[in-house]
């Protein structure tokens, strides 16, 4: 897999209007409206700090979340953990590509940093379209005319096919910032150099882009085992006729994934031997954690891995010479529904396989356990990382690359 595009080095950058789509969406907490973790933000300190040494004008364009989401919110408190971050003010409009946007920007002096109102609060930023029409949007069309360059940055987001990943790269000049090229270095490297056997361990809760991978590295031939953890697994477990019980179903249904139940079980049909699924799980009961075999949920909520299956999913972990990892195992927040996902990233670490791990809340977790230096990469992404390693080409990387070619 080879993709060729520009970076910072290929511009002049002084006094430069540059419009940098960056990824610093972050975990909220519900009841504070706090941001939670800003590792994110500290990642792209490297490339925005290179940007403003350099004289440029920066224009950061972000999301947080996707609309009717409850973190589904303003960008104001990031601009504020990215001033404390970069020990830089960062300016915030409460705008997108209205007067009051276009107005900071032209007003914008060299160094400074300014960042726009999420970007998804504007409704063609989330349609589902095609690549080419996602210039022909206001956003383009109010913005680029104000700029000289485009910078991706947003490696996290790189799977997706919108406007503000993808528009830019028909009208501008465009380059990949830092975190995008060392991602895109590490994580192609890793596709291309894979030691057999090679496992797959998928959890988390975006269900959608877990399941496609899964399909994709089954078919393709690439995984040797994938461990199903988190909403996956009680996927997987209701696809093999094993009850799960009405809250954990309806809660699989209001995130949108009833489809995938026949998904999965089509899955199964063809891959038994290479997907696994746990024999027990640790269910919420009378406000404490118990684990019970998985014919024994009832109408428990599922909180996590069960400790049989985690001893089960570590000796495959250990025995793996290439593990690729995403999402966390179960509600980690908790800490006594934290063993899972603190086992398996323990695993991870003592194995002497090449590891990468993705996904937001993984990546902080290992961090937090200490294993930065035990894995090979953490990535920042989730969906975009485990999409690059299944093989799959990345809409917004393809969108520089085409760029590239133009010059
Ligand atoms: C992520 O957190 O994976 C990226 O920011 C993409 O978010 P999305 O899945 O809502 O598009």
């Amino acid at each position: 897999m080879s993709y060729q595009f520009n970076t910072l080095d290929d511009f002049k950058l002084n006094n430069q209007t540059i419009i940098l789509r960056v990824d610093i969406n972050s975990p909220v907490d519900p009841n504070t409206g706090m941001i939670l973790d800003d590792n994110r933000m500290k990642v792209h300190k490297k490339t925005l700090k290179e940007l403003s040494l350099k004289g440029a004008k920066t224009v950061i364009l972000a999301h947080q979340s996707r609309p009717g989401k409850e973190d589904f919110t303003t960008l104001e408190q990031h601009a504020q953990v990215l001033s404390k971050i970069l020990n830089q003010k960062v300016i915030y409009v409460e705008d997108i590509f209205g007067y009051a946007a276009r107005k900071a920007i032209s007003t914008l002096k060299k160094g400074e940093i300014l960042l726009l109102e999420n970007v998804r609060f504007y409704s063609e930023e989330v349609l589902k379209r095609e690549v080419t029409p996602q210039f022909e949007t206001h956003l383009i069309h109010k913005l680029a005319p104000l700029a000289d360059l485009f910078v991706n940055d947003a490696f996290a987001a790189a799977h997706r096919s919108q406007p503000s990943l993808i528009g830019f790269t028909f009208e501008l000049p465009s380059a990949a910032g830092r975190v995008m090229e060392k991602e895109f270095k590490v994580l192609s490297s890793a596709v291309e150099n894979v030691k057999r056997p090679c496992v797959y361990i998928l959890g988390g809760v975006k269900a959608d882009d877990s399941i496609n991978i899964m399909q994709n590295v089954l078919e393709n031939g690439s995984a040797d085992h994938v461990l199903t953890t988190g909403l996956i697994a009680n996927i997987f477990l209701q696809a093999a006729k094993i009850e799960i019980g009405k809250s954990n179903k309806k809660f699989i249904i209001k995130k949108g994934y009833e489809d995938y139940f026949k998904v999965a079980q089509n899955l199964l049909r063809k891959f038994k031997d290479k997907i696994v699924i746990p024999s027990d799980v640790a269910i919420y009961k009378d406000g404490e954690r118990v684990d019970v075999p998985v014919d024994k949920i009832n109408d428990h909520p599922i909180y996590d891995l069960g400790i049989e299956s985690i001893k089960e999913y570590a000796q495959i972990i250990r025995k793996s010479s290439t593990i690729f990892a995403n999402g966390p195992a179960g509600v980690f927040e908790y800490p006594d529904f934290s063993i899972g996902t603190d086992d398996i990233l323990n695993a991870i670490a003592t194995s002497s396989g090449f590891s990468i791990i993705g996904g937001g809340h993984l990546g902080a977790a290992a961090i937090q356990m200490g294993f930065d230096e035990k894995i090979d990469h953490i990535s920042i992404a989730g969906g975009a990382c485990i999409n690059l390693l299944a093989g799959e080409r990345l809409p917004a990387i393809e969108a520089l690359e085409r760029s590239s070619q133009k010059k």
